[in-house]
């Protein structure tokens, strides 16, 4: 009984990541419009550039990105009802080309192509997503982080946005790595 307990645990501790239940790294909740284009001007987001929204809600920075700033956006997210309305939007909207949403685990995405990431997760989420970005990311590439901070990076610049909608300050980091 003992062996089949330990065979159990070597057998699930040698499961790809791809099967491991993901975490939930932050609740959903939106960056304001206002906010969402103040971030990607702060990356400096340029036309046919790769941009990456690490859980990205209803899909409000890929949007943008794509339809604004003339880049290719991907999102990431996990929860399967914004994944559907996000990636909706997208095709009501006719950017499927240069906008689309991948319903899975930030974790486990492959970030080399990115030339920005836009973050709005918690600051233990950061912590996590660190070693991933720092192993991925090409020289260069821009982060750039709403409300909380990468402890350990040190950011070029931090800029705060007032945003009378919500009736409050928005700090936003970029990072460059
Ligand atoms: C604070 S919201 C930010 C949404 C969007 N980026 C924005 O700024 O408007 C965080 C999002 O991350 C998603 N999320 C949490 N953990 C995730 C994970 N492990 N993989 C992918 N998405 C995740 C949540 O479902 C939520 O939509």
């Amino acid at each position: 009984m003992k062996k089949l307990g330990l065979l159990i645990i070597t057998l699930a501790g040698l499961l790809p990541a791809q099967e491991k239940k993901p975490e939930k790294l932050a609740p959903y909740y939106p960056t304001p419009e206002i906010v969402v284009e103040k971030m990607l001007q702060l990356g400096e987001l340029k036309r046919g550039e790769k941009m990456f929204d690490l859980g990205s809600g209803d899909g409000r920075i890929v949007i943008m990105a794509a339809q604004k700033f003339g880049a290719n956006g991907v999102g990431v997210e996990l929860d399967n009802d914004l994944w559907k309305q996000s990636s909706e939007k997208i095709r009501s909207l006719g950017l499927e080309k240069t906008a689309q949403i991948i319903q899975g685990d930030v974790f486990i995405q492959d970030y080399s192509s990115a030339n920005v990431i836009t973050v709005y997760l918690l600051p233990t989420s950061n912590d996590k997503m660190r070693p991933v970005l720092e192993k991925q990311l090409k020289k260069g590439t821009r982060i750039v982080s709403h409300d909380f901070e990468f402890a350990g990076w040190r950011p070029e610049k931090t800029v705060t946005v007032e945003d009378d909608g919500e009736g409050r300050s928005h700090t936003l980091y970029l990072y460059i790595r």
